[in-house]
C-alpha cells in the first residue's frame, strides 16, 4: 500500500470509506446469494445446476471466495479499529447517555456483527463442509457424483424446527446490521438532509426487510411443507 493510501486508511474518514466499500461488496454477495437460494422454488435441477456450475468453474468460485474473504477481514478489523478510535476520543463516558442519534440498531451493531460471524462459521460447517451430521437432521452434503445436493440438503435441514429457528435468529441479526449499515453509508457519503432523512431511513428499512424475507422464504417454505 502506498504511504498516501495507508495514511488515508488511518484516518476516521478513511476507515469509514473502507467500511462502506467492504460493506457494499458484502451486500452484493448477500443479494446474489439470496437470489441463488430462491431457485429452490424452481425445483432441484435449477438450484443444483446452479451450484454445480459454480463448483465446476474454479475461477468463479475461488475468485468470489477471495474477494469475500478480503471484504470480511477488512470490514471486521476496520470496525474494531473505529470502535477503539471512538473510545480513545471519549475516554470518559457521557454522564447522561442521550440516544438521539443512535438507535437500537446502532447500539447492537457489534452484537449483530458477532452473531453473523458465528452464524457464517456454523453455516459453512452445515452446508459447505457437511460437518454437522448427527445434529437432528440427515445431512447429504454430496450426491453420488461427489457434487453438493443443495436442494436435498436444504429440505433435510429446514424440516427440523431448531435448524430453521437458528436461521431465523441469524436473519434477524443480518437485517438489523444491514439497516444500520445502509443508514451509516448514507452518512459517510454525506447524504444527510432533514428533507430526505425520512426517505433514506425508510429505504434502509425496506432493503433490510427485503433481504430478510428473501432469505427466510426458503427455510420457512420447507418447514411448512411448501417445498419438499
Ligand atoms: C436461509 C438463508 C440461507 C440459505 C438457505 C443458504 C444456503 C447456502 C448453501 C446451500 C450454501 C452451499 C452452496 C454450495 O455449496 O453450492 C451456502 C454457502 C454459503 N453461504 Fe449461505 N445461505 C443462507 C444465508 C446466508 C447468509 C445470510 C450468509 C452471509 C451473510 C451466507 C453466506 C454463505 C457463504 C459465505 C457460503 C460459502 C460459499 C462458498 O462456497 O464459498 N449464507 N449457503
Amino acid at each position: 500500500m502506498s504511504t498516501q493510501a495507508s495514511s488515508l486508511t488511518n484516518t476516521t474518514i478513511g476507515k469509514k470509506m473502507v467500511m462502506a466499500v467492504s460493506g457494499l461488496v458484502l451486500f452484493g454477495f448477500v443479494i446474489g446469494h439470496m437470489l441463488g437460494n430462491l431457485q429452490v422454488f424452481l425445483g432441484p435441477d435449477a438450484i443444483n445446476g446452479y451450484s454445480h456450475t459454480l463448483h465446476a468453474t474454479p475461477v468463479l468460485i475461488w475468485g468470489a471466495r477471495s474477494v469475500l474473504l478480503v471484504a470480511i477481514v477488512a470490514h471486521a478489523t476496520t470496525a474494531i479499529s473505529l470502535a477503539r478510535l471512538n473510545r480513545a476520543a471519549r475516554p470518559v463516558a457521557y454522564a447522561v447517555k442521550k440516544d438521539i442519534a443512535t438507535d437500537y440498531a446502532a447500539k447492537t451493531m457489534f452484537w449483530s456483527g458477532l452473531t453473523i460471524a458465528l452464524y457464517i462459521a456454523y453455516h459453512l460447517a452445515h452446508l459447505t463442509f457437511g460437518m454437522t451430521k448427527g445434529l437432528g437432521y440427515q445431512h447429504l452434503p454430496f450426491d453420488a457424483n461427489g457434487l453438493p445436493d443443495v436442494y436435498h440438503n436444504l429440505v433435510q435441514s429446514f424440516r427440523v424446527p431448531w435448524c430453521t429457528a437458528l436461521y431465523v435468529v441469524a436473519q434477524g441479526a443480518l437485517s438489523m446490521h444491514l439497516y444500520h449499515g445502509a443508514w451509516s453509508l448514507f452518512q459517510t457519503l454525506g447524504v444527510n438532509h432533514k428533507r430526505y432523512n425520512e426517505t433514506l431511513r425508510s429505504s434502509a428499512v425496506a432493503v433490510a426487510m427485503a433481504v430478510c424475507v428473501g432469505f427466510l422464504a426458503v427455510p420457512l417454505a420447507v418447514l411448512f411443507g411448501v417445498v419438499k
